[in-house]
């Protein structure tokens, strides 16, 4: 066996990962075997060899506009868009509402990130991010999704991504937890695949260990080939999701928890304007803002990636002094079920991207696992974005941050998306729906509402009396929790 992968190691040039074959025990050579053939080294040798092609999208910003977009009813900004037709608020609600309790919506969360900038040493699910109960990221993400399965009457299936960085621990924590009150048939966690990482120099696939290759996540749109995955009985999730009847479906990250876990008004515009594929934008504050910038190029939306977005492209103004590229995307999107099944099987429907990055290696002359201080290696990851010029009919929805949007990317004392930072926006938000239903918060009193509880101001105002003065920190949950 050993000897056929080597001759086909050969052919690519990276017979190397077979340097120390010899001082490894029965087991590390078999995981050595089965790492190698979990990896398609000609797709490895074409990514390398088109390294410095430069990204598709640069070719895209000169003919770059404003997509198509409508204004969450909580944008404040006055700034028109131009929407792909008119739909009121009360339209996009009630549409929304229609398909949720005709039971067509499940949820997607994509959770194999390593978490290298915030640095916690667990799936970033697990961070305890709520301000005053110091629930999970999990945990508010889970009951946003039982919260909604409450209100339209069935059981949203939910799909976690993981990654082998995150799966096992991810695994055990939501079992632990109990699904946070969701059955354990209605949650299909998944892990997506891995990548190896190549010398930036050689485009030699690197080890990690003697016996081990230094794999990492192959990015968050691993997502639409692992949704398509077929398991051991031959099903996927997309399978699972189309029995049950799903036909659109949310998707979101795990940093941010903020999100609007199956808004109905972000549904009805995605529906009532006929897009496959509807994404979440936040206005841009200036022309160098670094979001990736959903735009439009021949009826197509694609994402330009700040890097990538020339200065005197993203500098352009409309005659009222506005930014022309002025969406920036939050990751967060709804998706037909129909576009995932097809784009799922087409390889090329995502590109991969090219990242240098430090990687850790093994030394091949010496054995010893040299941590370099600059850029070494190459990592190769698909974005779920890249998606957006595969759909029918896109469009955008600018909603506000403080109402939608405050990821957790940074480690602590970081100026921005850092634990402090994520946890001032929550308790904000939530002060700010307590006295939208005229309760008394006082300054600097931090407040937490459970998903449970309310998910918008709306429940909050049904659930709280006027006046009710909150003066110390108070975490308002449904009486079952
Ligand atoms: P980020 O790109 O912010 O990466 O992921 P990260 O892992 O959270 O953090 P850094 O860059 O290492 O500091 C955005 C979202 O995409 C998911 C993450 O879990 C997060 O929800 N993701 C990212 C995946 O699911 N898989 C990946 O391979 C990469």
């Amino acid at each position: 066996m050993k000897d056929i992968i080597l001759n086909d190691l050969k052919q690519y040039g990276q017979e190397h990962l077979f340097t120390f074959w010899d001082s490894l025990s029965d087991a590390e050579q078999r995981e050595l075997l089965d790492q190698i053939q979990s990896i398609d080294f000609a797709l490895i040798a074409r990514l390398y060899e088109h390294r410095n092609t430069p990204a598709e999208s640069l070719t895209l910003a000169d003919r770059a506009s404003d997509p198509p977009a409508y204004k969450f009813s909580t944008v404040t900004d006055q700034t028109p868009c131009k929407p792909r037709k008119p739909v009121s608020v009360e339209e996009a609600v009630s549409a929304g509402n229609d398909v949720l309790r005709r039971g067509k919506v499940g949820v997607i969360l994509v959770a194999g990130g390593q978490g290298t900038r915030l640095g916690f040493p667990h799936p970033k699910g697990m961070y305890p991010i709520a301000p005053v109960s110091e629930a999970t990221l999990f945990q508010f993400h889970f009951e946003k999704v039982l919260a909604a399965s409450q209100r339209y009457g069935y059981h949203i299936p939910y799909c976690i991504m993981t990654s082998s960085a995150t799966h096992h621990e991810t695994v055990d924590f939501l079992e632990q937890k109990n699904y946070f009150g969701l059955r354990k048939e209605d949650v299909f966690i998944f892990c997506q695949g891995t990548m190896p990482a190549v010398s930036l120099e050689t485009g030699k696939v690197l080890l990690d260990s003697k016996g081990g290759i230094a794999l990492s996540p192959d990015g968050h749109g691993g997502m639409l080939a692992a949704i398509a995955r077929k398991n051991e009985n031959g099903i996927s999730v997309l399978d699972c999701l189309r029995q049950r009847g799903i036909e659109y479906l949310f998707y979101n990250q795990v940093d941010n928890p903020l999100v609007r876990i199956c808004s109905p008004e972000f549904l009805g515009y995605h529906l009532l304007s006929g897009s496959e594929s509807t994404s979440q934008v936040i206005r841009k504050r200036f022309p160098t803002d670094k979001v990736g910038n959903i735009v439009e190029v021949d009826g197509r939306l694609y994402v330009i990636e700040y890097s990538d977005l020339p200065e005197e492209v993203a500098r352009k103004t409309n005659s009222d002094g506005s930014l022309k590229i002025w969406a920036g995307s939050i990751a967060v999107h709804l998706f037909n079920a129909s576009l995932l099944d097809r784009t799922s099987k087409i390889a090329t429907s995502l590109p991969f991207h090219i990242a240098r990055k430090k990687v850790p290696f093994v030394d091949l002359a010496t054995g010893e696992r040299i941590k370099p201080d600059k850029e070494n290696a190459i990592k190769f990851e698909r974005f779920i974005f890249d998606l957006l010029p595969s759909a029918d009919n896109a469009v955008v929805v600018e909603v506000d941050p403080p109402n939608h949007y405050a990821p957790l990317k940074n480690a602590s004392g970081s100026p921005s998306d850092s634990p402090e930072t994520v946890k001032r926006d929550l308790a904000a938000m939530y002060a700010d729906w307590l006295r939208k239903a005229d309760a008394v918060v006082v300054a600097e009193t931090p407040v937490e509402i459970s998903p449970l509880f309310a998910d918008s101001p709306e429940t909050v105002r049904q659930k709280i009396e006027k006046g009710t003065v909150f003066n110390t920190p108070t975490y308002l949950k449904s009486s079952t929790q």
